[in-house]
């Protein structure tokens, strides 16, 4: 390679990434083995709940930290600043508030919280938490909301070199956000945008939370924290105002992600238990889907594509998933004994279902260890039937997105396993 022009360089790794395939055939799917959660001696688990909580849980924390996600720095102190205090919305029902949480004594970056609530509450709110992909004033079409200051992708509106976010971005998201639905069913939303945390571009750690620990970055090494760590992080620091937070109730608090967002909050719930409940959609390949199958999406795709969303080490399992120590359960198995819910979509390929689904079930024995049953249904489930156990399932008919049949699940897996009497 040493002398090639760089012009063919880029040709040919252009050219065998366009020649790269993904498998989408059940057939084709190869035998594989999936590493155990933990010993058997005689056919029987040589595990008990608490062994898990104080040892073998920390073990594959330190694995999967090690392996595919890196190491991220304990929370510094955060500053909150009340942007706008509760305010009636949505038409009444609801109360919106917005506050800005800063991680150091520097105005940026900072992290927006956007709060809807039901205002008819007398106690604490439950919530449900997630970050936002296109910053707080796409979620809904409020004039109210603060315009994202962070970096930003306008894609959508076909503006990809303008990099702040615009008016006309107001509710662009709003389908995938029904906050009127949410507060119905008596629940408070709570969202912030990714990029605030980090910006989802590799641009060498310059910007986002990384550049806030210089020391780290300049000793960058495999393990290091990539953007999913830095998200997964940032979701802590949500949860750290959120606790703290008289009208919302932090002891029943459901992080909720979508896609990479989705990997991020399964990892965040491995790192930080205050999360009452984990709902994860459409995560795919390096979240809830089986690696191992190697259906849809693969590790090395997910490496070669988005190189700051793993640490270093996880290159090794690029087109290599049979050498991987762990696959997805391990990853599920850290939200145990907390509810889990894994939702995915009929048209959703790319993501497998499928392997999500499996995964689910291949967590099933560290769900037992708590006397929780765990995922019953053997076979998936039927689009649009919630499977609603201490670990659910949701199939929805349709593309990769979030719609508000999608959140009619969450709702019913949280009325289930984080009740609440108001
Ligand atoms: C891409 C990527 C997925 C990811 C998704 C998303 O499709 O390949 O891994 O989950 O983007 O976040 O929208």
């Amino acid at each position: 390679m040493i002398g090639m022009k760089p012009w063919l360089l880029g040709a040919m790794l252009f050219s065998t990434l366009c020649a790269e395939e993904f498998n989408y055939d059940e057939t084709k799917v190869s035998p594989y083995v999936l590493p155990l959660l933990f010993e058997h001696k005689d056919g029987t688990p040589a595990m008990s709940a608490s062994l898990w909580q104080q040892q073998r849980r920390a073990e594959i924390v330190s694995l999967l930290e090690k392996e595919m996600f890196g190491k991220a720095p304990p929370r510094p102190a955060l500053r909150f600043r009340v942007m706008e205090a509760a305010t009636p919305a949505l038409g009444g029902k609801a109360l919106r508030q917005q506050v800005r949480v800063f991680f150091s004594s520097k105005d940026d970056p900072a992290l927006d919280l956007l709060v809807y609530r039901p205002a008819q509450h007398s106690k604490p709110a439950p919530v449900i938490f997630g970050l936002n992909f296109k910053g707080n004033q796409s979620v809904q079409a409020d004039p109210a909301i603060l315009l994202c200051r962070s970096w930003i992708d306008n894609k959508d509106l076909k503006k990809p070199d303008v990099h702040h976010a615009l008016e006309e971005s107001r509710g662009i998201d709003a389908g995938k956000w029904p906050m009127a639905y949410a507060i119905e069913r008596g629940y408070a939303v709570v969202t912030g945008y990714y990029g605030d945390i980090d910006p989802d571009v590799d641009d060498g750690w310059k910007n986002g939370v990384h550049a806030l620990f210089p020391e780290n970055e300049s000793q960058r090494n495999a393990e290091s924290w990539g953007s999913l760590a830095a998200w997964a992080w940032g979701m802590s620091v949500a949860m750290d105002w959120i606790v703290q937070e008289p009208s919302l109730d932090g002891k029943r608090v459901a992080l909720q992600g979508f896609s990479r967002l989705g990997k991020a909050t399964l990892w965040a719930a491995a790192c930080d238990e205050r999360f009452a409940a984990v709902i994860s959609q459409n995560s795919g390949a390096g979240g809830a889907a089986l690696n191992k199958r190697i259906f849809g999406e693969t590790v090395g795709r997910l490496n070669r594509s988005f190189p700051h969303w793993f640490c270093g080490n996880f290159r090794q399992y690029s087109d290599n998933e049979a050498a991987m120590p762990f696959d997805s359960h391990f990853l599920l198995a850290l939200a145990a004994p907390r509810p889990l819910l894994i939702t995915s979509a009929t048209e959703d390929r790319w993501a497998d279902p499928h392997g999500e689904f499996l995964a689910a079930r291949a967590t099933n024995p560290v769900y037992q260890l708590f006397s929780h049953t765990g995922l019953t249904a053997t076979e998936m489930p039927a689009p649009g039937k919630l499977v609603n156990d201490r670990i659910g399932y949701f199939l929805r008919q349709g593309p990769h997105s979030v719609t508000e049949e999608d959140w009619k699940a969450y709702c019913d897996f949280c009325d289930r396993h984080m009740p609440f009497n108001p």
